[in-house]
């Protein structure tokens, strides 16, 4: 929504989360006009969203959690307009190979830029620190269910954010399909 107020853009957000869907709609009046941002339920891998519809797209820590990454990037490359950008936060294990090349590819896209986030790691780490310093809190304010939720994760992520290297990616649909080999230019 700060974007789409920056850029004077029109929003179309969706998260497999009604919850999710619903705050950003409570939300959106304190950054875009009214008609200018809309939220939905969809998934990364079925949005829902013409083809070749949207002039950029932003997906902020969600990849990872799609059913089929692959499928997930395709869909997003499906409706990327022929120019348009997609932002992506990805994580990986440091000195994994990364798949990023092989997954747009497979979208259409090209990996056009790697920036590395080296303090990541780091502030989830303080994040789930705190999560854990204050679960009486926690509980209080959000109910048990919610709480044990953060808890698990904050227990299961933190061993391993040490060796977590994070990343933002960013790719184009380049405008014109590339020619075959071997056919000529005309
Ligand atoms: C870590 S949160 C990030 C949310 C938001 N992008 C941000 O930066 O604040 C991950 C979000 O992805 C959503 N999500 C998980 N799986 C999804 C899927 N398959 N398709 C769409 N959204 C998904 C979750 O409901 C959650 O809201």
């Amino acid at each position: 929504m700060w974007l789409a107020r920056a850029l004077d853009a029109h929003l179309h957000g969706f998260d497999i989360s009604l919850v999710a869907a619903a705050q950003a709609t409570a939300r959106s009046s304190r950054f875009v006009p009214a008609g200018r941002a809309a939220f939905r339920v969809a998934t990364l891998d079925d949005t829902g969203l013409p083809d070749r519809s949207a002039h950029g797209a932003v997906c902020v820590d969600a990849l990872a959690l799609a059913t089929d990454r692959t499928a997930a990037m395709r869909e997003l490359g499906r409706i990327l307009a022929p120019g348009a950008r997609l932002i992506l936060t990805q994580a990986l294990r440091k000195g994994a190979a990364p798949r990023w090349e092989e997954q747009a590819r497979a979208a259409g896209l090209v990996v056009e830029h790697v920036d590395e986030r080296p303090a990541e790691p780091a502030m989830w780490a303080r994040l789930y620190r705190l999560w854990i310093d204050h679960a009486d809190e926690l509980r209080r304010e959000l109910g048990d269910d919610q709480a044990h939720n953060m808890l698990h994760e904050a227990h299961r992520m933190l061993p391993a954010l040490p060796g977590r290297r994070a990343v933002l990616l960013t790719l184009h649909r380049p405008r014109r399909n590339r020619r075959p080999p071997g056919q000529p230019i005309r």
